[in-house]
């Protein structure tokens, strides 16, 4: 079985469970669990920030962010598939009395200034106040350009808005920007203080953003845990509604463990899954080149590759490969006419697992019809 439906389904590896196993606790509630600590001291220093919070998941510390942010009545803008706005099950709404603004995006997952610029309310009672920009690296797997994470923080320091940033897959923007660079292409990114290791960029993302949510159980490889970082009194406002959303936890050392062992082993592998899901992409295209059509694979930046699938083989296709033990999203009849299946590549995918995965759809193809 090789799972290709996220970079959550990583398994901690057995270095990774030792160090949770071995790891130093407290009651962090009290603030004082020392691995805790040492997680949230070290990934503020890593990241450029005064202070972070460990917390379960993504939808939660980009919860807490939005929270800390805004004020009942606030508005937030987002893109209309940003994380926090369609997958987070509309909890910015629900438990902060926070607007959405979405706004659509581009091809390349940028929201166009002029949009954001557009959608500003002006201060009137009629208005919700219009408080923070949000926005997501990468987003389906897209690196934003940092030109462009530049003129959004300008314009939102112009116009009196925080900008807050989710980040679940920052280190991987990071690392691709970083390879990008070394390879000496700056497209996109001319204005640039020219990190070139992936820490280095990951500073320069994140110093155009007020907030950021970073997660530790996708491509980094913890099995649970996302931190939430910002100024001082930004997180301890975060703690006080990490609290009353009830996500205090305990002994939480055993899982800061699990990232802190990501952090300081499983960042500059990332490269490796981009690299593994070109291959893939590459793979899909060239079979289905051989076989006059079929399925469509766009090229990845990073991790995440969507294929387009005809819908005249998109149900037998799923099947067969369901069949033969290659997970991936993306269902059947759910996008109109064909199929979008989305297969991302991560720590417990190596290249034999790609090449079996290529085996399984040349034998579809192959097959007699
Ligand atoms: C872009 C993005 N943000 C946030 C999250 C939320 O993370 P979690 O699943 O830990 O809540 C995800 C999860 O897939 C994501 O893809």
């Amino acid at each position: 079985m090789t799972d290709f439906r996220s970079d959550t389904v990583t398994r901690p590896s057995p270095a990774m469970r030792a160090a949770m196993a071995s790891a130093e606790v407290g009651d962090d509630v009290f603030g004082d669990d020392p691995t805790v600590n040492r997680l949230q001291t070290q990934a503020a220093q890593m990241l450029g920030y005064e202070a972070a919070l460990f917390a379960t998941s993504g939808t939660q510390t980009n919860l807490l962010g939005l929270l800390a942010h805004c004020e009942r009545g606030d508005e937030a803008i987002v893109g209309q598939n940003w994380h926090t706005y369609k997958w987070e099950a509309g909890g910015m709404a629900v438990l902060g009395s926070i607007q959405p603004q979405p706004l659509d995006h581009a091809p390349d997952g940028t929201i166009p200034l002029a949009a954001i610029e557009a959608a500003i309310k002006p201060d009137d009672a009629h208005f919700a106040r219009t408080r923070l920009v949000v926005m997501e690296n990468t987003t389906g797997g897209k690196v934003l350009p940092m030109d462009y994470l530049r003129d959004v923080r300008a314009l939102a320091t112009a116009r009196g808005l925080a900008t807050h940033l989710d980040g679940a897959r920052l280190l991987n923007a990071a690392v691709e920007v970083a390879r990008r660079r070394v390879a000496g292409h700056h497209e996109g990114d001319t204005r640039s203080a020219g990190a070139t290791d992936a820490l280095g960029v990951a500073r320069e993302i994140c110093a155009q953003f007020d907030s950021v949510s970073v997660c530790l159980s996708k491509g980094l490889g913890a099995p649970v845990g996302s931190l939430l970082l910002g100024s001082t009194p930004f997180i301890a406002r975060a703690r006080r509604w990490r609290k009353m959303l009830g996500g205090g936890m305990r002994q939480a050392g055993i899982i800061a463990a699990g990232g802190l062992f990501a952090l300081e082993h499983n960042v500059q592998r990332l490269g490796q899954d981009h690299v593994r899901a070109l291959q893939l992409a590459e793979g899909l295209n060239a079979i289905a080149a051989r076989h006059g059509g079929g399925l469509q694979a766009e090229l990845p930046q990073t991790n995440i590759v969507f294929v387009k699938v005809d819908a005249a083989i998109a149900q037998p296709f799923s099947e067969h490969m369901q069949a033969h033990g290659v997970r991936c999203t993306g269902s059947v009849g759910r996008y109109g006419a064909g199929l979008v299946q989305r297969w991302v590549t991560h720590l417990d995918v190596g290249d034999a697992d790609v090449a079996r995965a290529l085996e399984v759809v040349a034998a579809f193809f192959a097959r007699p019809r």
